[in-house]
């Protein structure tokens, strides 16, 4: 047996059309069933399963074989008999009838069944990587990944685009997160810290000259992990001279118009664009997800001298916001009283709700408002007939993050979104800074290399969280795919900028000195964006989680199960390094 390696079939491309060809197949034994006379053993690889037949002097071969055993096989391709034709696998006419066999690595009995929805808890597959990377629904993750690579990669090269890799070992770069830091040998105390994007040598590719710039990055942050977030990822990141907004949106519009429909989602280009504070009044958050309604509704005139002092003081001193539940009436006691207990983690006391049926309106607040007050907010929430209105009043952040949440609590609840429909979006005109109430600063909302707007420079001095950046969001069905902006290309708005961010020139020229240094001699007007790749794949296969998406991701612990990392080291390895632990 000795067909070329690459000459072999893949098991699940074989059909009737190989019909009486000799074969030479590799690959894991996915179960057996014994008939008594004749064996039947279905083959897996990377492709899918073939099924073989032993039969004859070949039964006790095939006896054996047990789940997940690695062979070789040779046999003829053979149309299945009247009746076993199995419609739901691809190679379900067919069978192969081995002549030959040879049994290339024994498997111990497996600590799960590799099959998809295998009934093993995430943990133990995280241990047993490799076995659950052999199922097909995860190996299909991994074919997915690499076609979104491979089409991002082609489609760049067309339009222009160098890739070009930039250092793992760096400074800390400006993204906000904390740095993972590699202490240095040869410098004791002193550490490189690995990059959280490729930000600032992105645009120093395109002081160089580079123009076009892409990269599939890793990046590492020590951040608090969730079901989209690693501590270490891959962006499709991207930089160019000389370009707009608008020459962005296109570029990622045209590239998402070739990527999405890898697993069948159209996505209708332009994307419709929304700015970043209708985004937070309509939706509680700069990631709508406009798939449903449930909009947000603005109750601060209804809720001013309502008598009800809670709402009336949330309106003099913060937001009254409410969203109307269609046929939310119906909710019990009990539902209605766990909607407190839902925003109460965004630090909102609880809800205040409203509804009205056939027997008329109801609200814990009736007694203080008066059944002419419910009325008002039902009739200003828009809410009809069997309809519930929660209201939520308080400073703005609580307010938006917590009825934000709750909207997309509901509609998954409620079954709400649509099947199978999909929502893209730019979110625009971010503002430039944030105020950092504990620090009491602004920070960069993006990062401090964001272009303001022309028309707002001067603000940045006198009012500056009213300034917004040159900064754009895409967004997928509530799912922040990527972000980027315009960036700074003049010094002495530069100067501004870390003037408002209170980074004083020391600072500035510490941290930063190599960007501003490269930027005395000529930069080109640039910008650009990164896209999470974990998370657009996450989203294409339709998973919840990027660690479905990621061959060896960690746990939300940021452990690797698998390896064991991270992990103590040889005290050598301390000593050399000059460092001691605490
Ligand atoms: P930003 O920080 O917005 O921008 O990151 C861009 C995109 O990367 C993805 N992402 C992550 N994915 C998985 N795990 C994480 N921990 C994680 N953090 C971010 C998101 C996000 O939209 N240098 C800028 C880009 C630019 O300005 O060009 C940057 O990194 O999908």
């Amino acid at each position: 047996m000795s067909t070329s390696a690459w000459e072999r079939p893949w098991c699940a491309s074989l059909a009737v059309g190989d019909l009486g060809r000799t074969v030479e197949l590799v690959g894991w034994v996915r179960r057996r069933r014994d008939l008594g006379g004749l064996v039947f053993v279905d083959l897996r690889d990377r492709s899918g399963v073939v099924q073989l037949v032993f039969e004859d002097r070949m039964v006790a071969e095939g006896e054996r074989l047990s789940a997940e055993d690695v062979l070789r096989v040779r046999g003829e391709v053979r149309r299945r008999a009247e009746g076993q034709a199995n419609p739901d696998l691809a190679t379900g006419e067919i069978e192969i009838r081995v002549t030959g066999l040879e049994l290339l690595g024994e498997a111990e009995t497996p600590p799960f069944v590799v099959e998809d929805g295998v009934n093993a808890s995430e943990e133990l597959r995280l241990v047993h990587r490799t076995l659950d990377l052999r199922r097909p629904e995860m190996m299909a993750n991994l074919v997915l990944r690499h076609r979104v690579v491979a089409t991002a990669r082609r489609y760049f090269d067309e339009m222009g685009f160098l890739e070009v890799e930039t250092p793992m070992l760096t400074r800390s770069t400006p993204e906000g997160a904390r740095d993972f830091l590699v202490p240095s040998r040869v410098h004791k105390g002193s550490f490189y810290a690995l990059p959280q994007s490729p930000q600032l040598f992105k645009q120093l590719l395109q002081v160089a000259g580079v123009g076009r710039y892409v990269q599939i990055a890793r990046c590492f942050r020590d951040e608090d992990l969730r079901a989209d977030r690693q501590p270490e990822f891959s962006q499709i990141d991207l930089e160019a001279s000389f370009v707009t907004e608008e020459d962005l949106y296109t570029l990622i519009e045209g590239l998402f118009e070739r990527i999405f429909p890898l697993v069948g989602i159209d996505c209708a280009t332009p994307f419709p664009r929304m700015t970043y504070e209708r985004a937070l009044e309509g939706f509680g958050s700069d990631r709508p997800d406009t798939r449903f309604g449930l909009e947000l509704v603005e109750l601060a005139p209804i809720a001013e001298g309502c008598r009800f002092e809670v709402l009336e003081r949330a309106a003099a001193t913060g937001r009254v916001k409410g969203l109307v539940l269609p046929g939310g009436a119906g909710l019990s006691r009990k539902q209605l009283d766990a909607l407190s207990e839902r925003v109460r983690p965004f630090g909102a006391p609880g809800v205040l709700w409203f509804k009205r049926t056939a027997d008329g309106v109801a609200s814990p607040a009736k007694n203080a408002l008066g059944e002419e007050g419910v009325r008002r907010f039902l009739d200003g929430a828009g809410a009809g007939e069997g309809d519930l209105l929660v209201a939520l009043g308080g400073p703005a952040k609580v307010v938006f993050a917590a009825l934000g949440a709750l909207r997309l609590e509901l509609a998954a609840e409620r079954g709400l979104i649509p099947p199978g429909r999909h929502d893209f979006l730019w979110v625009t005109d971010f503002p430039l800074l944030e105020w950092d109430e504990t620090a009491g600063r602004f920070f960069a909302m993006h990062h401090p290399f964001t272009s303001p707007r022309p028309e707002d420079l001067e603000r940045l001095a006198s009012d500056p969280g009213a300034v917004r950046a040159r900064a754009y969001d895409v967004v997928m069905d509530g799912v922040e795919l990527g972000g980027g902006s315009i960036r700074i290309s003049d010094p002495a708005v530069q100067r501004r900028m870390f003037a408002a961010l209170g980074i004083g020139e020391d600072e500035a020229r510490e941290r930063f000195g190599f960007l501003l240094e490269a930027f005395r001699y000529g930069v080109p007007p640039h910008g650009g964006i990164a896209l999470g790749l974990d998370r657009m794949v996450m989203l294409m296969a339709g998973r919840d989680s990027i660690r479905d998406v990621i061959a060896f991701p960690k746990t939300t612990s940021a452990s690797c199960l698998m390896t064991g990392a991270p992990s103590s080291v040889d005290p050598a390895q301390l000593v050399e390094l000059g460092l001691k632990i605490q």
